[in-house]
C-alpha cells in the first residue's frame, strides 16, 4: 500500500483502431468498462487535461487540471497547473496514488514519468477524433497483469471483448525537482 502511493500510473481505454475519444467523450458506451475506470482511480489524485476535465460530470477532489490558461476557473477541489510535471509533483504531494487519466495530449506528455499504464484494449473499431499517441512504446513495457472480459455495450446490445492490460515501465524518467509547489 505504502509503495503503491509513490507510483505514477496512467489509465485509459483504446479501440482496435486507436480511437480514445469522439466529440469530447468516449466513442463507446460500455458501462462496466467505465465502472472499472472509476473503481481503479477511486481515492487517487488525478492529473487530467483541460478538455477531459471539462467533459466530466463529476471530478473528484485532488484533481490537477493541466492548462495553459492562467485564469481558468476551477471546480471545488480541483487545482489548475501549468505543466504535466507540476501536476504530477502536486499529485504526489497529496500522498495518494497518482493517476494520469488523459486525454491524448496528457498521455503523450506524461508517459515518460509513468510506472504503470492501465490500458483497456477494446477489440472493436470505433469512429474517433482523438487517438492514443503512437509514440508511447507500450510494446517495450512489461505486461504485469491482463484479463479479458466480454462486456455489453449500451445501445447496440452487442458484447464487446475488452482486454484489461497493465503495463510496467522499467525506468520511468525522474520528475524534475525544480518545480515550486
Ligand atoms: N478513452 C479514454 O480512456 C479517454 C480518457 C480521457 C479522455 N478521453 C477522450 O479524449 C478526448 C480529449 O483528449 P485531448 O487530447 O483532445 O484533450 P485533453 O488532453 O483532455 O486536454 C487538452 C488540453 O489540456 C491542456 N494541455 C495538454 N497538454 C498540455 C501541456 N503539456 N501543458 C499545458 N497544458 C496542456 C491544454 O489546455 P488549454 O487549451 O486550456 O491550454 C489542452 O488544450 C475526449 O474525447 C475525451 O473523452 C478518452
Amino acid at each position: 500500500m505504502g509503495k503503491d502511493k509513490t507510483l505514477i500510473s496512467a489509465i485509459g481505454a483504446v479501440s482496435s483502431n486507436g480511437a480514445i475519444g469522439l466529440n469530447g467523450w468516449l466513442p463507446w458506451d460500455i458501462p462496466e468498462e467505465l465502472a472499472y475506470f472509476e473503481s481503479t482511480v477511486a481515492g487517487a489524485a488525478l492529473v487530467v487535461g483541460r478538455l477531459t476535465y471539462e467533459s466530466m460530470d463529476v471530478v473528484p477532489a485532488d484533481s490537477f487540471v493541466v492548462t495553459r490558461q492562467s485564469d481558468l476557473a476551477m471546480r471545488p477541489g480541483c487545482t489548475r497547473v501549468a505543466t504535466v510535471e507540476e501536476g504530477l509533483q502536486r499529485a504526489l504531494a497529496t500522498g495518494k496514488p497518482v493517476f494520469v487519466i488523459g486525454g491524448a495530449s496528457l498521455y503523450a506528455a506524461a508517459w515518460p514519468y509513468c510506472d504503470r499504464f492501465y490500458l483497456t484494449r477494446i477489440e472493436q473499431s470505433y469512429v474517433g477524433d482523438s487517438f492514443f499517441p503512437a509514440e508511447i512504446p507500450l510494446d517495450d513495457w512489461v505486461v504485469v497483469d491482463q484479463s479479458i472480459r466480454c462486456l455489453p455495450e449500451r445501445g447496440s446490445g452487442r458484447e464487446v471483448v475488452c482486454r484489461f492490460m497493465q503495463y510496467a515501465q522499467a525506468s520511468p524518467r525522474p520528475l524534475p525537482d525544480t518545480i515550486c509547489i
